[in-house]
């Protein structure tokens, strides 16, 4: 089956669809995108994943494309078009096309849109059955990793550090010693109480949206969670951890460099909040 993309208003075969040598996004990352879950055609939390885009283009002042109904049914269409039942549809938005110059365009140009999607496979039973290791990385990003930007660099050089050290993931650490976030995932421990903790929303990371949905989910079984930053150290020796994104969903940690958590299993209570998430994207999408 072909796949389809969607780019500035025309749906064309994948391997045809391109973009302009001076889009902004490609010449300077200036721009934002999104990750989201679908299943049997539901985008999942779609509503909050919409907010945030529009949170990340006002922030850099950037125009929507078009309104989040329109820009709703655009993403739903390319889903259709790909046919598939569980996967994800990405959303990217720049700038727009301009002669290279720093400042931006004056006058604005129109933004670039371009939307793809695909089916997932399932996630590896040896990943929920074994866990992951992860390994610390100091952070080097900006200061603004709450604008969901694709200007990725650091984000890529320390998941590609994780993976050429044999591990899933690179927990970033800021100058003082507490762990910001993953490449691409939000970090969480659960600490001897068993409560849930995880770093607050500010700056420092992204308000990841499958973060978001867990707190609520957590709450709502009578858990504790700790929004509250936490040490390198002060996980390395929690009863356990994990980690959540759009494409991850709750995934165990064991191993957090050399320090193996625990027995070295994945943990009860994150292999529960695994269910709890795969639940509520079932009942989403049913
Ligand atoms: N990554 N932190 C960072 C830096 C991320 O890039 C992501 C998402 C998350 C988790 O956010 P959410 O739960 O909304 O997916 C946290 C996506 C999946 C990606 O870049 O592919």
């Amino acid at each position: 089956m072909s796949r389809i993309a969607y780019v500035n208003g025309r749906c064309l075969p994948h391997g045809a669809a391109t973009v302009h040598i001076e889009d902004r996004g490609y010449q300077f990352t200036d721009g934002v995108y999104e990750v989201i879950a679908v299943r049997h055609g539901v985008l999942i939390d779609g509503e909050w994943h919409m907010q945030r885009l529009q949170r990340s283009l006002s922030e850099l002042q950037i125009d929507m494309p078009m309104s989040p109904a329109a820009l709703n049914v655009v993403l739903k269409e390319t889903v259709r078009r790909n046919r598939f039942s569980i996967g994800i549809v990405y959303v990217q938005i720049s700038r727009g096309v301009a002669r290279r110059d720093h400042p931006f365009p004056n006058p604005p140009v129109r933004p670039a849109l371009v939307v793809t999607a695909r089916r997932t496979p399932p996630t590896p039973a040896k990943t929920i059955d074994e866990g992951v290791a992860v390994i610390s990385q100091p952070d080097i990003r900006w200061e603004r990793c709450d604008i969901k930007s694709i200007s990725l660099l650091p984000n890529v050089l320390a998941k590609q550090a994780a993976r050429s050290q044999g591990g899933f993931e690179a927990w970033q650490v800021d100058g003082q010693g507490f762990v910001t976030e993953g490449g691409s995932t939000n970090a969480w421990i659960i600490n001897n109480e068993g409560s849930l903790v995880t770093r607050p929303v500010e700056n420092a990371i992204l308000n990841g949206i499958t973060r978001r949905r867990l707190i609520a989910l957590a709450k709502a079984q009578g858990m504790q969670v700790e929004e509250r930053p936490f040490s390198l150290e002060e996980a390395k020796s929690a009863r356990e951890a994990f980690l959540t994104s759009t494409t991850a969903f709750v995934t165990p940690v064991v191993r957090i460099d050399d320090a193996i958590l625990a027995n070295g299993r994945p943990g009860s209570q994150t292999l529960a909040l695994r269910q709890l998430y795969v639940d509520f994207m079932a009942e989403t999408a049913t």
